[in-house]
């Protein structure tokens, strides 16, 4: 038996616990190893390394994935030029299938975000056994309640407001903190929460700029000359869009990015107040991965092993408490998990006082 495995889109803490994982998991029913780099443009054009105890000690506790990602090769739509050197998206799905069978490869473990898994469900209706893996900061994909990497970006975050704060609090300013998501407002809610921010902005409840001024000015009254704001990089406000950092990007999807300066600009309009906006970006995505990211990446990796052992193809780990099930990867990629607005954990933080800008 000859597997493979792949990271694909964008990077997150935990990926190589994952990928150690699989791999010892592998060897250990026998199995060889054979790691794709740079996510499926590794098949496309064969750049692939054996994996094996040996080449995966020492990873657990770095970021980023020892196998490298991309976002830009998706094989459906792959990126090339044509005979007048104009840009143009190809299929070239064929070729993937191919090269996959010409590596003598029986199975292949694809971690990645809800793009990455989308292709691989395309790939598994094409003939290839394929086991999927969710991995995101966001927090966003269906079926599994937490994917890794979210824990890491959320203490990442907070750690910035612990710090944030102290500097607020001197200059008696407001500190507006944009973290990512993209239209998933989890990593705002949980770092806010832990953090202390005292308000929270994100992209399932839409904000009124009066609401937030509103509570800033209450702080004021009673004493608290300073406030923290955390805004999901996909809030919006009430009758307005989602702001991107660009425009229509081919073959990827597009950034966002802005509404942090956007906040700041209207608070600083109607308080007076000095404000300051830290965007905190790729910080999130870096860095060692918690405890916890490394013991849910730890399971993932190995329970995706054992779907390929029972030949459960199509299907995606998940995290199901208390224990690591698993869904058809269709199922999981057709839902995308944002916060419910009548969660417990919106309803603890407005008890507790935090606005979320309604
Ligand atoms: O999906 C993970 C994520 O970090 C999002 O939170 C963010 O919107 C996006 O990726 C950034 O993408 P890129 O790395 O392409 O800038």
């Amino acid at each position: 038996m000859r597997i493979g495995i792949l990271t694909g889109g964008g990077d997150c803490p935990a990926l190589n616990a994952v990928i150690r994982a699989a791999v010892k998991t592998s060897v250990g029913f026998g199995w060889e190893v054979l790691g794709i780099e740079e996510g499926f443009d590794g098949l496309v054009h064969f750049k692939t390394r054996s994996l094996t105890k040996t080449s995966v000690s020492g990873i657990l506790h770095l970021g980023g994935t020892i196998l490298g990602t991309t976002n830009a090769a998706n094989p459906f739509s792959y990126p090339t030029l044509d005979n007048s050197g104009t840009a143009i998206a190809r299929d070239i799905s064929d070729t993937v299938v191919s090269n996959f069978q010409k590596l003598g490869l029986d199975a292949l473990i694809v971690i990645g975000g809800d793009g990455t898994l989308a292709i691989a469900e395309r790939f598994y209706e094409k003939g290839i056994p394929i086991v999927g893996v969710p991995k995101t900061i966001d927090n966003d994909i269906g079926g599994t309640v937490f994917t890794f990497g979210f824990d890491t970006a959320v203490n990442t975050a907070r750690d910035a407001l612990d710090k944030l704060h102290t500097t607020a609090e001197s200059h008696r300013r407001v500190m507006v903190v944009e973290v990512m998501g993209r239209h998933a407002g989890w990593i705002a809610v949980h770092s806010g929460i832990a953090g202390g921010a005292d308000i929270i902005l994100i992209p399932e409840i839409p904000y009124d700029p009066a609401k937030i001024v509103e509570t800033i000015i209450m702080r004021e009254r009673l004493g608290k000359h300073f406030s923290i704001v955390v805004v999901a990089e996909g809030a919006f406000e009430q009758s307005g869009q989602p702001i991107y950092a660009e425009a229509n990007p081919a073959g990827r999807e597009r950034r966002l990015g802005g509404v942090g300066q956007r906040v700041a600009s209207v608070i600083t309009e109607l308080t007076g107040k000095e404000t300051r906006v830290v965007v905190l970006g790729h910080l999130q995505r870096g860095g060692p991965p918690t405890s916890f990211d490394r013991v849910l990446g730890t399971r993932f990796g190995a329970a995706a092993a054992r779907l390929i052992r029972k030949g459960a193809f199509g299907r995606m780990v998940a995290l199901m408490p208390p224990d690591v099930e698993s869904l058809p990867i269709r199922e999981a990629i057709g839902q995308r998990r944002i916060v419910p607005v009548d969660s417990d954990i919106i309803e603890s933080a407005r008890e507790i006082g935090i606005s979320f800008g309604n």
